[in-house]
Formats: C-alpha cells, structure tokens, sequence
C-alpha cells in the first residue's frame, strides 16, 4: 500500500477489508468512501473546509442530549431522514415522514372520542378515520400514538410549561378500525436552529420553519409500523418544509363544521359553541 494515490486510494480502500468482513459492512462503507472520495475531488475540498466540518461534527456531539439530536437533525435537514422513509415505503400504504425528536414513550390512553387538549386555547380540531390495509380491510385493535405541538409551538419537551405527556395520547381503533380526537389546530414552527445546524440554515439561505402537522405512529400484529404526519393543505410552509416530510398523500383539508353540529360520544360533546375544523384522514398499513 505504498503507491496511493488521489486517483486509487477508493480502490486501495475497499480492497483493505479483512476476510472475514460482512458483506453489508463492506458494500455499506466501501460505498460511503466511494461517494466521500469522490466529493473530496469534485469540490476539491481544502483543508480550511475539512477542518470546518469536523468541527461541526465536534459542535453537534457536545451540542446533543436525550431531548436533542443534533446528528438527527442534521439528516432531517439534508434530506436524509426523508430519503431513508422514502427507499423503505410500499406505494400502496399511507406515506411514511420523519419522526423527529419529540415523541415520548409511555404516551397516557387517549379514549376515541377523547381530548389533547386539556386547558390549552385554540381552535377546536376534530381529527377522525379508519386503519386498513392495503386489501382495503379495517385493522381493529390497532394502535396510534399521535403527538404535536402546543398552540406556543412548542412540543412538551421543549417547554418547562408542559408536563411531558402534554398533547401526546396513545389511542386504539374500535371494531371497524376508526380513531376520533379532538385537539387544538397544531401551529406551523421552528426546528432548533441555534446550534451547528441553524449555522447550515443560514449559510444555505434557509429557514427552520416545519408546517403544523399531526404526529402519528401506527401499529398492528401482522403489519409494519407506520411513522407519519398529517398536514392542513393551507399551510404557508407546505411547499418548504425544513426537513422535507410533506407528501400529496399526507396532505388534507380542515373543515370548519358549525359548533350545533358536534358529534356526540364526544369529552367535548355539548361543550363547544364556536364553529370547529374536522380533519378525516385514513391511514394504511402494509402487512409485515
Ligand atoms: C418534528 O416534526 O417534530 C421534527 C422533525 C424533524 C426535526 C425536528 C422536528
Ligand atoms: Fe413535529
């Protein structure tokens, strides 16, 4: 290995793994030297820019903790994260999207026909719909963990102001596959920027801002978990989501309903007298 060169060392790289090397740990990094060489020698990396980067890499691990993953963030940002959800998606189910960093475990029960909102302000929003697969047939018993943000933007980690499990409820579909909830309308908001990443924002000429959207994570025995959002189709950020997780098929209308007409079986039934959105979004699973 004495005559490398700028031309072979991808070469001399990938014939220097041992015998007994997995072969998806040497199709996996031979690959990421390939495209890292061959990045080096397309934007003729100096050592100024190198440097820079490793000091972002060294920012980003000192800047993380349990609540935030600046290494997260950074492939939410580049189109990573959604490219990853995009390779591993079936046509035929509801499209995944980022799970981002604020889902909590030990979500508390959400009853159907239940309430997120505690005694947060806000316009009511009534979210409903059915699981099914792709036969077109209702998943009962399946589970969906839903989150989102205060009507302050902030998720509950996020906001000394919150308990943790405030707007996060676990809820399971009755014996034709439906969900209901009501909540608050989530409100567009800001990815953390005030660290490595917001400095990538900037330098690109990007802002941090997400569309509102409704978290979910669905399951079911026999079907592959689905990490998703819904989004409301009038947005302003629809079209420039900073991590990039908004598909058509993610997209749906908030219907605002006359208040007179609140469905029963409700915790809010009998309780509203504004006019109210509803949102209908039907999720599909594919099987295992
Ligand atoms: C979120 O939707 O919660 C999120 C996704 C990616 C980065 C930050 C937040
Ligand atoms: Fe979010």
């Amino acid at each position: 290995m004495r005559n490398v060169t700028k031309d072979n060392i991808t070469d001399v790289f990938t014939g220097y793994f041992g015998e007994d090397t997995d072969p998806r740990v040497k199709e996996v990094l031979g690959a990421l030297a390939r495209h890292l060489h061959d990045f080096a020698r397309e934007v003729n990396l100096t050592h100024e820019e190198w440097h820079k980067g490793l000091e972002f890499l060294e920012w980003a691990g000192k800047i993380t903790t349990p609540e935030r993953n600046e290494f997260v963030l950074l492939s939410d940002v580049l189109g990573l994260s959604s490219l990853v959800d995009m390779l591993h998606s079936t046509p035929e189910a509801t499209s995944s999207s980022v799970l981002g960093p604020f889902h909590v475990s030990n979500p508390p029960a959400l009853e159907i026909g239940g309430d997120m909102r505690r005694d947060f302000g806000g316009q009511v929003l009534l979210a409903k719909g059915q699981i099914k697969g792709t036969d077109g047939q209702p998943i009962p018993g399946a589970q969906i963990d839903i989150w989102q943000t205060a009507p302050n933007g902030l998720y509950s980690s996020q906001d000394p102001n919150q308990d943790i499990h405030s707007f996060h409820g676990l809820m399971t579909t009755d014996d034709q596959g439906r969900y209901a909830f009501t909540t608050v309308r989530p409100v567009s908001y800001t990815v953390p920027s005030d660290g490595p990443v917001g400095e990538i924002l900037n330098a690109a000429g990007r802002h941090p801002w997400r569309p509102s959207h409704l978290h979910y994570i669905v399951s079911a025995d026999g079907y592959r978990n689905l990490v998703t959002e819904v989004f409301p189709d009038d947005d302003p950020y629809l079209d420039q989501d900073t991590v990039f997780g908004v598909r058509d098929d993610l997209v749906m209308s908030y219907v605002t309903q006359q208040a007179a007409t609140f469905p029963d079986g409700f915790a809010l039934s009998g309780k509203v007298d504004e006019p109210y959105l509803k949102v209908e979004f039907d999720l599909v699973l594919a099987k295992d």
